[in-house]
Parts: C-alpha cells; sequence; structure tokens
C-alpha cells in the first residue's frame, strides 16, 4: 500500500528564539509515517501509558474543567491526550521544546482522539517564555520537565512561572526539586508532598513510583 502523505525530516529544524504558537485545529496536515507509527511513545524513556497516571493524578490533586491548565513541558501529549478531552474548550495551554513531540500531538494524537477542535494552544519554546499566552493559570503541572532545565533556565523558570499563575492556583512539579519549602516559589506554600502509582504500569514491573510537591499561590 502507498500512502500518500507528506514526510518532513522535523529533526532537522531548529529551534528558534522567536517562540511560536500552534493551534490544535490550526494543523490540517496529515500525519507522517513516524507519527503512524507512534515511534513518538518511545520518546521519553518511561511508558506512555503514564499520562494516565499523570491525569488520575491531577484529578487527585483538584484540577476542574474549567481551569486554564498549563503542562510545562509537553512531550508529546502523554498527558494532553486526557487532559484536553477533559478541560472545556480552549483551555489547554502546552510549552514544548521539542519541535517533532509538537508536531506529534497537533497532527496524530489529538485527532486520533477526537480532540483536534479543542483548540489546545502549544508554544514550541526553550525560553521559558511563558507570557507569550497572554493567560494566566489556575494549575499548571510539570511532569519531569524542569528537572532537565539548565541551570540558567531553571532560575528563570523559577522567576517566571509565579507571575502566570493565578491567586489561589496551583503548580504540581515532579520530581520534587531538590529544595523543596517555602522558598522554592516564595509567593507559594507546599501544599503537599506525596508519591503516586499507576497500577496499569507498575503491576508490569516497567515503572516506579513518582514523587510530586504540589504549591498554591498565596498571593
Ligand atoms: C521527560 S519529558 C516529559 C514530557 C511530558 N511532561 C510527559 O510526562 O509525557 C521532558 C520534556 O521537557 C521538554 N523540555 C526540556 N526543556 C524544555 C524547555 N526549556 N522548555 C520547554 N520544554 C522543555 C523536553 O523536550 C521533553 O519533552
Amino acid at each position: 500500500m502507498i500512502l500518500d502523505i507528506e514526510i518532513v525530516d522535523w529533526k532537522t529544524r531548529p529551534i528558534t528564539n522567536k517562540p511560536e504558537m500552534y493551534f490544535s485545529d490550526a494543523t490540517q496536515q496529515p500525519p507522517s509515517v513516524d507519527h503512524l507509527l507512534e515511534t513518538h511513545h518511545q520518546f521519553y524513556g518511561r511508558p506512555w501509558a503514564l499520562g494516565k497516571c499523570l491525569f488520575d493524578t491531577a484529578l487527585e490533586c483538584g484540577i476542574k474543567p474549567q481551569f486554564n491548565v498549563l503542562d510545562f513541558g509537553c512531550g508529546a501529549g502523554r498527558l494532553a491526550i486526557w487532559l484536553v478531552g477533559y478541560l472545556e474548550y480552549g483551555r489547554y495551554f502546552g510549552v514544548e521544546a521539542h519541535y517533532n513531540s509538537i508536531d506529534a500531538l497537533l497532527r496524530y494524537e489529538l485527532p486520533l482522539y477526537g480532540l483536534s477542535h479543542k483548540k489546545a494552544r502549544v508554544l514550541h519554546d526553550s525560553e521559558i517564555n511563558l507570557d507569550v499566552f497572554g493567560a494566566s493559570f489556575d494549575f499548571v503541572i510539570d511532569a519531569y520537565s524542569s528537572v532537565h532545565l539548565d541551570s540558567a533556565r531553571a532560575a528563570v523558570y523559577r522567576e517566571r512561572l509565579p507571575t502566570v499563575v493565578k491567586k489561589g492556583g496551583m503548580v504540581l512539579i515532579s520530581p520534587v526539586p531538590e529544595r523543596c519549602d517555602n522558598a522554592f516559589f516564595p509567593e507559594f506554600e507546599v501544599v503537599r508532598r506525596f508519591s503516586s502509582s499507576c497500577e496499569l504500569i507498575l503491576n508490569s514491573g516497567k515503572d516506579k513510583i513518582t514523587e510530586w510537591s504540589l504549591f498554591r499561590k498565596l498571593s
């Protein structure tokens, strides 16, 4: 069978200093062969099914459909496929440095789950330009992402993230930051430090417990 689809080597696409925003419903191009083979499910070293566990943890932490949610380092959408379906139209915002992951999310995963119409917005950026959305957030989830930032970007992250979170808004981070106290984000309190598991994966012996911290913005 011949597949009449465009093959683009996104890996050669440079990351520019200029952030670019993409909308799920603006992505009309068909998925690439790589996306159809779901190679992006192997990008992060831990099972794709972990996304369900991340979603369940966010629910336990009080996420609501009417919340504006920022998925920092959203990858190819392991969590987004659950979140976008759950959240109201236009409430999902992702930031991701790796273009091929964004492409897989918008051109393959969201269409596959019938979610292209939900106006998910994803920013292609590695410089923590979180104000580009012009939105403030009720809930931020950072699953295994800020831990990979170099020290300069980590400092910018800690400075800028609080500026886009609403008063009373929550930030859920895994793994627990090295210095997890009220000084990590000065305007925040630490609500909980806890572990979560994903029965589906743990029973197969393929994953481990995830350690989280949950912060709430005070002022
Ligand atoms: C281990 S993966 C986790 C992906 C996703 N949170 C998940 O659990 O499926 C870490 C992600 O953070 C992204 N990332 C790393 N540095 C980043 C930065 N400066 N800005 C945005 N994303 C970044 C990586 O490209 C990668 O997709």
